[in-house]
């Protein structure tokens, strides 16, 4: 009996000094959460912008942030590089333009790139990623798709072809080209998410037997097996693609969105101007390798 009252007290013992460490546990338990969010340091939370130099020139800029809790930097950015700014909030670049100070506001967690634009400007652009090891063709804009017609239509696509589209963005190019003509396809693009997105409507689409994505640097790969190629890239990125462009087999047909291929000018064998559903108007580049 008095072992069974021993053992009694024993347990209201513990069972007092469990209900004790789980109050005070409750009440870390807040400032367990807190430090779990102090410990997810700041710089955790910070995204990176990335700057790319896509000029000829070294480009000097200043950077910071709107409430100077990042002190203004100068930087020279030098021809090809990239300078990385960890932020949690936008920052503000400035430099010159035209012989006057230009400002913009970047936003956390994404990429840009200095390029030259129409006059031969020096502008920072929204840019596709900030690799180290591959270059930024350009930055995602989708085709419409009344122009994606009109391309497949062009190049005269039929289910004898295979299809690359270099920087394939969601993929709707050679998914249009898998559904309606039967045609194989391969879109490459850089961004991981880009080629989520474009699996998944090649599955919504049914057209999975007869495409396929993959994330890679499009300047890397082999283009050789392709009967079409289609491309909506910046001009100096066409510029680029030009050796690749050349081991097509002959016959082969690219089109080229808004932007011709330099040097190419005798392999043009067809321009089309169009307007899309909202007014904007685009140009389809064709050319037979
Ligand atoms: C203007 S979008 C074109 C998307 C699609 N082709 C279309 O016409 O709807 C350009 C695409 O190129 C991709 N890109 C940029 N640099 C690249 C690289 N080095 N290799 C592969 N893709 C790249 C971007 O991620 C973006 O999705």
């Amino acid at each position: 009996m008095k072992k069974k009252i021993e053992l009694l007290m024993l347990g209201v013992v513990v069972v007092a000094a469990v209900i004790v460490v789980v109050l005070t546990s409750g009440g870390n338990g807040r400032n367990g959460i807190d430090s779990v969010e102090a410990a997810i340091s700041s710089s955790e939370l910070k995204k990176e912008i990335t700057i790319r130099n896509v000029t000829d020139e070294i480009v000097h800029f200043s950077i910071k942030s709107a409430d100077a809790s990042v002190s203004s930097q100068e930087v020279s950015l030098e021809i090809g590089k990239i300078s990385h700014f960890k932020t949690a909030k936008p920052l503000f670049i400035t430099f010159e333009r035209a012989g006057r100070t230009d400002s913009y506001e970047l936003d956390a967690g994404k990429p840009y790139s200095f390029r030259y634009d129409e006059d031969d400007l020096l502008q920072i652009y929204d840019g596709s990623h900030g690799r180290e090891d591959a270059v930024d063709l350009a930055p995602y804009v989708p085709t419409p798709m009344s122009v994606v017609e009109k391309m497949l239509e062009l190049a005269e696509v039929d289910a004898d072809d295979l299809i690359f589209d270099i920087g394939c963005g969601d993929g709707r190019i050679v998914i249009t080209a898998a559904k309606k003509y039967g045609a194989r396809g391969i879109g490459i693009d850089i961004d991981p998410q880009r080629i989520r997105e474009s699996k998944e409507s090649a599955k919504e689409a049914d057209v999975e037997d007869l495409v396929s994505f993959r994330m890679d640097d499009a300047t890397k790969i082999d283009l050789s097996t392709a009967t079409v190629v289609t491309i909506y890239l910046l001009p100096e990125s066409n510029a680029l693609l030009v050796p690749q462009l050349e081991e097509l087999k002959p016959g082969s047909v690219v089109v080229s969105h808004n932007y011709t291929i330099p040097g190419w000018e005798d392999k043009e064998i067809e321009s089309v101007e169009m307007e899309d559903i909202t007014g904007s108007h685009h140009t389809i580049f064709l050319y037979r390798r």
